[in-house]
């Protein structure tokens, strides 16, 4: 499939076939294309919870207020982030690169980020966002639909899956195959009123 035709054919699908199921393979080549969005300084903040367990999503479905994409989509991935990832051992997101590039930015990567927690959070979620649309995009060009939902209670849904200290969910994806497709689009902006040139 051409990206162009991904991104249009990409609608946000709440009513999927429950007993779907994706074979293994097509769920790695989703994460291995998701694991390959950029970050800024690569850091790479994304943390995946893939809800296998039925009890598990019933919970969540029920933290989700019911909504029935959440237990019957073949899959559901919870997009977190560590906000602390900036200052994890951060030597891994340049190892490959020469040394002098990594004198330099490691550096400048702490100076980006320390004492200023606004800032570890937002880059936190930016990266969680494109790995979103990487999931979603893959996840159409292997014939498959998804759902990203911030619809939920947060607190009990970090409860859930034991969110440790210091991350935060920035989403889920639910995907899974379609039983009715999504409603015409709800209203798109036209392009001029959303594209400045130069200035607002
Ligand atoms: C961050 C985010 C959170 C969303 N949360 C929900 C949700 O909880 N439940 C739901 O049914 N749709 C949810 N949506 C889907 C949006 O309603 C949908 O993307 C939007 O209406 C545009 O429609 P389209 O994705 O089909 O183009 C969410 C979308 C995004 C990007």
């Amino acid at each position: 499939m051409e990206v162009f035709q991904a991104i249009k054919q990409r609608r946000a699908v709440k009513h999927y076939h429950a007993d779907a199921e994706m074979p293994a393979e097509d769920f790695d080549k989703i994460m291995s294309a998701v694991i390959l969005s950029p970050t800024s300084y690569n850091i790479q903040h994304w943390r995946f919870v893939r809800v296998t367990d039925k009890e598990q999503r019933n919970k969540v479905k029920s933290a989700a207020w019911g909504q029935a994409q959440v237990a019957d989509a073949s899959e559901l991935v919870i997009l977190c982030a560590d906000i602390n990832a900036w200052n994890d051992r951060p030597e891994r997101y340049v190892i490959n690169s020469p040394q002098e590039t990594q004198d330099m930015l490691l550096p400048m990567m702490d100076a980006f980020y320390n004492g200023k927690e606004q800032i570890q959070r937002d880059e936190a979620m930016r990266s969680c966002g494109i790995a979103a649309q990487t999931m979603m995009l893959a996840a159409k060009e292997l014939g498959y639909d998804t759902c990203p939902m911030v619809g939920f209670d947060r607190e009990e849904l970090a409860r859930l899956i034991r969110l440790p200290q210091g991350y935060v969910i920035a989403m889920m994806i639910a995907i899974g195959t379609a039983e009715k497709s999504a409603h015409p689009r709800g209203g798109q902006l036209p392009l001029n009123e959303v594209l400045a040139e130069n200035y607002f």
